[in-house]
């Protein structure tokens, strides 16, 4: 499975098989345990990476430069104030020069036809480290940490509460509808997952054999769950949105209150961070005992040091 993955870019997750989403995880487990173990293995040595950020970043342009460079690969941090991306210079050029000089490139920032450029004409493998669309490394993140803290993934059952359209909750309704993980979303109407996905997520599902819902009552959803997720309430590029939201989401609230609502008193808190508490979350819940958020940020370098050597 390992080698049907080189060469290959991680533009979103539609593009991955379950197979080789289950043989991501595996690694990535392989892959925590070596590093604690301290067996550095230098598997990057002699090779580059760019790191393009038009966004903000802290969990995953940490997670790819330490991933890369405690391997021996050589990761550039590029910001918009560093290159020309679109500006001065076509986005098509840019990625037919960062091609010729790098192995592998990744990309966050806001147009998902932006990161699909970059893998087209730079012909070198890109991975999508956030667009407005989706956040496909967060997803992967998020069920090897679902794995770890509940013991595996079948028959588990995920409540995301909040905004139900935004790019982090787009991914995880394609990896838990294509790796058999029940998934309910909790979100008012205005902020459900568009009925194109949905549609497209219940084929996946069909054959993983997921149960991908839509609710709109934050208590009702959220019985039973494994696992209960959330989100910022406004995306980066969204902030003129924030009154808005905020009264919309408040009954979306992750607290006390909504997690005993599961019925499950061992149900799991997490966040693909950052967090806002006192919106989507409650300092109570966050550092509380139930929260398995700071592994699932660590899991993020895992989890893209497993991609990045599959790939490569
Ligand atoms: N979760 C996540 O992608 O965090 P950053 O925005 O800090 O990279
Ligand atoms: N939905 C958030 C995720 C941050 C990791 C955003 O796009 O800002």
């Amino acid at each position: 499975m390992g080698g049907k993955l080189k060469g290959r870019s991680l533009l979103t997750l539609k593009d991955y098989s379950a197979a080789e989403i289950r043989f991501l995880l595996d690694s990535a487990r392989v892959l925590k345990a070596e590093k604690r173990k301290g067996r550095i293995r230098r598997r990057f040595r002699g090779k580059t990476l760019a790191l393009l950020f038009e966004k903000r970043s802290t969990r995953t342009r940490c997670a790819f430069e330490t991933a890369f460079g405690e391997e021996g690969g050589h990761p550039v941090f590029l910001s918009t104030q560093d290159v020309h991306l679109g500006a001065k210079e076509s986005l098509e050029d840019t990625a037919r020069v960062l091609g010729r000089m790098f192995d592998c490139i990744q990309y966050r920032g806001y147009d998902q036809r932006t990161v699909e450029t970059l893998a087209e004409y730079s012909r070198v493998p890109v991975y999508n480290g956030l667009t407005d669309s989706c956040h496909p490394t967060q997803a992967l993140a998020d069920l090897f940490t679902v794995e770890e803290c509940t013991g595996g993934l079948a028959g588990k059952t995920i409540c995301y509460t909040g905004d139900g359209r935004n790019n982090v909750a787009v991914s995880l309704v394609t990896a838990c509808a294509k790796m058999g993980v029940n998934l309910v979303i909790a979100s008012p109407r205005e902020l459900h997952p568009s009925p194109a996905l949905l549609k497209t997520a219940g084929v996946w599902a069909s054959e993983s054999g997921a149960n991908i819902t839509v609710e709109t009552d934050p208590l009702t959803a959220v019985k039973g769950a494994d696992v209960i997720y959330t989100d910022v309430w406004v995306s980066m590029g969204e902030e003129k949105q924030t009154d808005a939201r905020v009264k919309l989401l408040t009954p979306y609230q992750v607290n006390e209150k909504l997690m005993a609502a599961t019925g499950n008193k061992d149900v799991k808190f997490l966040h693909c961070l950052p967090a806002v508490r006192g919106q989507e979350v409650t300092q109570e819940v966050i550092d509380g005992p139930q929260s398995a958020a700071w592994d699932q940020a660590e899991n993020r370098k895992h989890v893209i040091k497993a991609i990045l050597l599959a790939t490569l």
